[in-house]
C-alpha cells in the first residue's frame, strides 16, 4: 500500500487541539523523573546564595532536612548532596572524605531522619576534600593516581552508606572504581546500596558554577582530561559504560546533559540499562542567563529541555530546576 500523503495524510490534525495532543504524546514528564543535587554548608540556620548559580543556594545541615522534606511534598524521589568543605578541612590527601562525622555524613543522617522515603544519593570523588581540587590523589607531578585513588574511594563511598546514603554515585572517573566500590559495599553488608556510576563523564567547561558552589575552582590546579572523557568520543562512552556495568553499577550517568543526548541514546539503546543524565550547573546557568537577557521563558525552557533528556531515552534528569519544574508539572 502506498504511504498516505498529502491532503489524506494531515500531520497538523492530531496538532489541533490540546486534548489531542495529550494523546498523542510520546513522552511524559513528571516528578518523578527528577533528581535534585543540593550542596551543603557548615552551619546552622544557614542559607548561602551562589552568584553563578542564580537561585541555588548551599543549605546548612538543619535546612537540608528541610529540603528533603520539600522534594517528597514536590514528588521528587531522590535529592543528590554535595558538600563545601571548610577550606581548613582540606588537603592532599582529602582525608576529611573518610571523616564518618563530616558534612556529607552528617546531611545524609539529617536528610533520612526528615524524608526516609526520599532516596539519597552522594558523590564520591575527592574535589570537594582535596587542597589541590582533584577529584583523586595526585603524584609529585600533578597527575591523578588511578589505584590509590580508587582505595580511598571505596573507603568513601563506605563512609557514605554507613551514614545512610542509598545511591553512591562515583563521579571521579577512575577505572575500577566500581568494582572496588561494589566489593567494598558487599563486604560490608550494604548489599541493598546502588551504586549510580558517572559512567560517561566529560572533561567540560559547564561545570564552572559546580566547582565555585563546592568551593574547588580557585583551588583547582590544570584540568581534569587525564581521567574524565575527551568530548570528541563517543565509542569510548560506550567502552565506559560497559565497564561499569560489568563491575556491578545498577545505573549508569552520562554528564553533562543537553550537549550529550547522543550518547543518551545510544547507551540507553545500546545496553538497555536505566541511563541518568546530568543536567549540570553550567547549562542551568545558561537557562537563567538567557531568561534574565528576556531571550526566553525560564519556565517554558525548563520544561522543554527535560523533555528532550525523556525523549532521548533517560530514565531521570539530576537538575538544579527540579523543584521549578515539580512545581509546574503540579500545576500543569
Ligand atoms: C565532582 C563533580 C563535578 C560535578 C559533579 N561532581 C565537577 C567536576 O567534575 O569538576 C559537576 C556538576 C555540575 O557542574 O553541576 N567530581
Amino acid at each position: 500500500m502506498p504511504a498516505a500523503t498529502y491532503p489524506a495524510l494531515r500531520l497538523r490534525r492530531t496538532r489541533a487541539a490540546p486534548w489531542s495532543r495529550a494523546m498523542v504524546a510520546e513522552t511524559s514528564l513528571s516528578p518523578s523523573d527528577l533528581i535534585w543535587p543540593l550542596f551543603i554548608a557548615e552551619g546552622g540556620g544557614v542559607e548561602e546564595p551562589i552568584a553563578s548559580l542564580p537561585g541555588v543556594s548551599r543549605w546548612s545541615v538543619d535546612l537540608i532536612a528541610a529540603r528533603a522534606k520539600e522534594a517528597r511534598a514536590l514528588g521528587i524521589p531522590c535529592i543528590a548532596l554535595f558538600p563545601n568543605t571548610p577550606q581548613g578541612l582540606r588537603s592532599e590527601d582529602a582525608r576529611e572524605a573518610l571523616n564518618p562525622d563530616n558534612l556529607i555524613c552528617r546531611a545524609v543522617k539529617a536528610a533520612k531522619d526528615a524524608a526516609p522515603e526520599v532516596g539519597v544519593l552522594t558523590d564520591v570523588a575527592l574535589d570537594p576534600y582535596t587542597s589541590h581540587g582533584h577529584d583523586g590523589i595526585v603524584d609529585p607531578f600533578g597527575y591523578v593516581l588511578n589505584d590509590e585513588t580508587s582505595a580511598v574511594l571505596a573507603d568513601q563511598a563506605l563512609v557514605q552508606a554507613d551514614a545512610g546514603a542509598d545511591i553512591i554515585a562515583p563521579s571521579d572517573m577512575m577505572d575500577g572504581r566500581v568494582g572496588a566500590i561494589r566489593g567494598a559495599l558487599e563486604e560490608a553488608g550494604h548489599v541493598n546500596v546502588q551504586i549510580m556510576a558517572y559512567a560517561a563523564k566529560y572533561a567540560s567547561a559547564f561545570y564552572g558554577p559546580f566547582r565555585d558552589a563546592v568551593g574547588s575552582r580557585g583551588l583547582l590546579k590544570g584540568d581534569k582530561k587525564t581521567y574524565q572523557m575527551d568530548p570528541a568520543n563517543a565509542l569510548e562512552a560506550l567502552r565506559e559504560v560497559a565497564l561499569d556495568l560489568a563491575e556491578g553499577a545498577d545505573t549508569v550517568m552520562v554528564k553533562p546533559g543537553l550537549p550529550y543526548l547522543d550518547i543518551v541514546r545510544r547507551v540507553k539503546e545500546r545496553f538497555e540499562v536505566p541511563v541518568f543524565a546530568y543536567q549540570v550547573s553550567g547549562e542551568y546557568a545558561m537557562i537563567e542567563a538567557a531568561a534574565a537577557a528576556g531571550a526566553g521563558d525560564r519556565d517554558a525552557l525548563v520544561l522543554e529541555t527535560l523533555m528532550a533528556f525523556k525523549r532521548a531515552g533517560c530514565a531521570g534528569v539530576l537538575t538544579y530546576h527540579a523543584p521549578l519544574a515539580a512545581r509546574l508539572l503540579a500545576s500543569r
